[in-house]
């Protein structure tokens, strides 16, 4: 008898840990990128895109996990099914479209420089040969460096190494994404954000490309988060009334 029960027992274990390993999803972001995402003080992932996936998990009645890699890395993640979905403060663009599925866009987002204070650079055209930008590498920011400035582009897996360095004296200016650069510029000290807005983009949430039925419900949340007032709940808990 004993035995049976022990049996039973694991075999319900087992049923257990299967569906839970079935059904919890894996959320990847590169939590690196307040005010969007950054680990808190107390080891928990922390943000804008946080609080909002946790909504859209709780309406859509879905479990998940986050877990933070490389910005540079989700795309291929969700490919090869390491994660379900990222949410990183990532740009849609017609580049990314053709690997992975985007969300409706959630929040408006452009490109901007940070510069030490007292610097010469007062806008994009101040930049010349010779200068060097720092970007985090695979952003739109990398590409718009890269594509659009005469000058070196250097590559940083994290934005505030970016910033660190620059501050350091070993750059002329940083190229990211308008809300991280007041972040992180404020956070440093000493720094200034300047006003130009080199790009205008929108950020998704994204799913392995032909994962439809995870995305359908994802933008159906999304849509409903932003009806009933949470969205902008969230975002009001994130961002001054002024800011984007
Ligand atoms: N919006 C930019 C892009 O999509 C930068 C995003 C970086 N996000 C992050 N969590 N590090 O390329």
């Amino acid at each position: 008898m004993k035995k049976v029960f022990a049996l039973l027992l694991a075999l319900m274990m087992l049923a257990l840990t299967g569906a839970a390993l079935a059904e919890k999803l894996v959320v990847g972001t590169n939590a690196e990128f307040a005010p969007f995402e950054s680990i808190g003080d107390d080891g928990k992932f922390v943000g804008f895109d946080m609080d909002l996936i946790d909504a859209i998990m709780k309406d859509a009645g879905l479990e998940y996990e986050i877990i933070s890699i490389e910005f540079d890395a989700l795309t291929s993640a969700l490919a090869s099914g390491q994660i379900d979905v990222a949410i990183s403060a990532m740009t849609i663009n017609d580049e990314r479209k053709a690997y992975v599925l985007f969300s409706e866009p959630y929040f408006d987002a452009s490109q901007k420089l940070v510069v030490v204070e007292g610097s010469p650079i007062t806008q994009a055209s101040d930049l010349k040969e010779g200068m060097k930008v720092g970007v985090q590498m695979g952003t739109t920011g990398d590409v718009y460096a890269t594509d659009n400035l005469p000058v070196e582009v250097v590559r940083f897996n994290k934005v505030l190494d970016a910033i660190l360095d620059m501050k350091n004296g070993r750059l002329d200016a940083v190229l990211t994404d308008a809300a991280p650069s007041e972040y992180y510029a404020q956070a440093v000290g000493g720094l200034v954000v300047l006003p130009e807005e080199l790009s205008e983009e929108k950020y998704g949430i994204v799913v392995k490309l032909d994962n439809t039925e995870l995305m359908d419900k994802i933008n159906a949340s999304l849509a409903k988060l932003k009806e009933d007032g949470t969205y902008e709940a969230i975002h009001k808990m994130h961002f001054a009334p002024s800011e984007e």
